[in-house]
């Protein structure tokens, strides 16, 4: 496969084109954004670290039955990846409070939410990514019913998948963001990435933090503990 043209350069990855019909190649840099690109660092290793780590995601999502972007890993930290039509809102889904949810509900971070959450955000960065509902959705024609009824299901099944993955290493999955793009065939298929950019994840018994929040934080240690989390989950980076 051959790297063409510069397709969008996010805050944490750049798209590219390629010589092949309908797929793009996925480059994941160091950077690291927080506060909507207000902190940006460069941490050595994460472009690598997160590659390696959503391809295991996503080969484990793809096991359990679940449409993923994702085509094969290129390099350290390039993956060939399926075009999608990108759906432009986030889906959250929440086990336990933390972040957003406290700051806007006033409630303890940790709280249990038993059933999870489910929250829909636009992709917005000057906007700061504005909770929307369904109505909304529809309405500015985002997505329709059955497509936004799709993602629904698709996030809370990637939730049972991944709470169960994440436990076997000792770690509580408190939330995750998830994005959908429509394929050439119509299909809702999960795109972007699954990495401890995109979710929170607590150690079960001390509820050390071993994901981005790390980085919002300050506290250190960002990208060795995206490699402790791998290596919980079989993954050595
Ligand atoms: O900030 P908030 O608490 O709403 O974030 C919920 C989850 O979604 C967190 O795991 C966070 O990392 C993720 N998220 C994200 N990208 C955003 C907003 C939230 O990955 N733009």
């Amino acid at each position: 496969v051959e790297k063409k043209d510069e397709l969008y350069r996010g805050k944490a990855k750049t798209v590219f084109l390629t010589n092949v019909e309908n797929k793009l190649i996925l480059e994941f840099r160091d950077d690291t954004s927080a506060f909507d690109g207000e902190k940006i660092e460069q941490l050595k290793r994460k472009g690598e670290v997160n590659n390696k780590f959503n391809h295991f995601i996503m080969q484990k999502l793809e096991e359990q039955g679940i449409s993923t972007q994702v085509e094969k890993c290129l390099s350290d930290n390039e993956s060939l990846v399926k075009k999608l039509n990108m759906i432009p809102v986030e889906c959250v889904v929440r086990n336990y409070a933390a972040g957003s949810l406290c700051r806007r509900l006033g409630v303890e971070e940790g709280i249990v939410l038993s059933p999870p959450t489910f929250e829909f955000f636009l992709k917005n960065d000057a906007l700061h990514d504005p909770m929307v509902n369904e109505s909304h959705i529809t309405g500015f024609k985002w997505a329709t019913e059955d497509q936004i009824a799709k993602m629904k299901l698709l996030s809370f099944e990637v939730n049972d998948i991944l709470v169960a993955l994440f436990a076997k290493g000792d770690m509580l999955l408190v939330d995750f963001k998830l994005e959908f793009g429509v394929d050439e065939n119509g299909h809702i298929v999960l795109g972007d990435e699954f990495t401890p950019d995109g979710c929170r994840l607590w150690d079960k018994d001390t509820k050390k933090k071993l994901d981005k929040d790390r980085f919002r934080q300050g506290l250190g240690s960002v990208v060795e503990s995206y490699i402790e989390v791998a290596s919980r989950i079989g993954l050595s980076l």
